[in-house]
């Protein structure tokens, strides 16, 4: 029962929150601009608004302090998200943040590529210990077992560190340094599901819990969304990218979202990985 929930929240979430050409269903995407200038890291406490690496989305301004980027819902219909216009090609994410209060608010850390390949953490307002974690392949929804969760003390109140450890062979996520999962390419689905195209990092928050949302997402958001009690908010204090295959630009050699299939683009040659 919690999988179908959990289900219902990410198409919700995905189909708000996606708006890029799936090269599996349709051919001609335009290519993806990738972080060349690897490792990058953004300290958003000293007030850095890097416009040049990041999009804001869903909100009509976010505010950058020395508490870090601001993402704040005041009211309905607001999911203030900031959104990285370069991919990576696996590596690593490093996320310095602390997750917004408030039952049926989501707060996420989603890296996304844009035929499906998915890895999260995502906290819910109304638990102010836990984070959970989940991956998607290929925009394959057919779940059983994929989320995890993982006790961390203080999510709200507390500035922890996040990282996502994506090697071609396997899957970490971190908190604080210790490792709280792993999942091996093979154990995917046999390496199907296993999320293995370049991928955009998006951080933000939402309201899983509005009135409007399909009843599964409100349950698994964890309760109704009580827009009165907000300002609801998010504080993202730095972000630290490693780009393990860094290239101008990827695109998609076929249909087949395998990371064989995967064409980089360095300066003018082109060439594919490992070669
Ligand atoms: C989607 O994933 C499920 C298991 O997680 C699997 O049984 C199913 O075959 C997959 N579908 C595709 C099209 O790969």
């Amino acid at each position: 029962m919690r999988l179908l929930l959990l289900l219902s929240a990410l198409v919700g979430f995905a189909a708000t929150q996606f708006g890029d050409c799936n090269p599996l269903k349709i051919s001609g995407c335009p290519p993806d601009k990738g972080l060349t200038n690897s490792p990058y890291s953004v300290d958003f406490t000293k007030g850095t608004t890097d416009w040049a690496s990041w999009t804001s989305i869903g909100t009509d301004s976010v505010l950058y302090t020395s508490q870090g980027a601001v993402l704040t819902i005041n009211k309905k219909g607001e999911a203030p998200t900031i959104a990285t216009n370069w991919y990576i090609f696996f590596g690593r994410v490093e996320v310095v943040m602390r997750a917004a209060p408030g039952t049926g608010i989501v707060s996420s850390v989603v890296l996304a590529s844009d035929d499906g390949d998915e890895i999260d953490w995502e906290f819910l307002g109304g638990n102010n210990d836990e984070v959970q974690t989940n991956y998607f392949g290929k925009g394959n929804l057919t779940l059983y077992n994929r989320g995890g969760k993982t006790p961390v003390h203080d999510v709200q109140g507390t500035t922890h560190t996040y990282t996502i450890d994506w090697q071609m062979d396997q899957l970490t996520w971190s908190v604080d340094g210790n490792v709280v999962r792993t999942l091996k390419k093979e154990d995917a689905l046999g390496g199907l599901n296993y999320p293995q195209t370049p991928m955009k990092l998006r951080i933000g928050s939402w309201a899983g819990g509005d009135p409007d949302n399909a009843p599964g997402t409100i349950a698994w958001a964890g309760g109704l969304t009580d827009y009165t009690k907000a300002p609801f908010t998010m504080y993202v204090e730095k972000v630290s990218v490693t780009n393990q295959n860094p290239a101008a630009s990827y695109s998609y050699g076929d249909a087949s979202g395998s990371w064989e299939s995967i064409v980089l683009k360095k300066d003018d040659a082109a060439a594919a990985v490992g070669r």
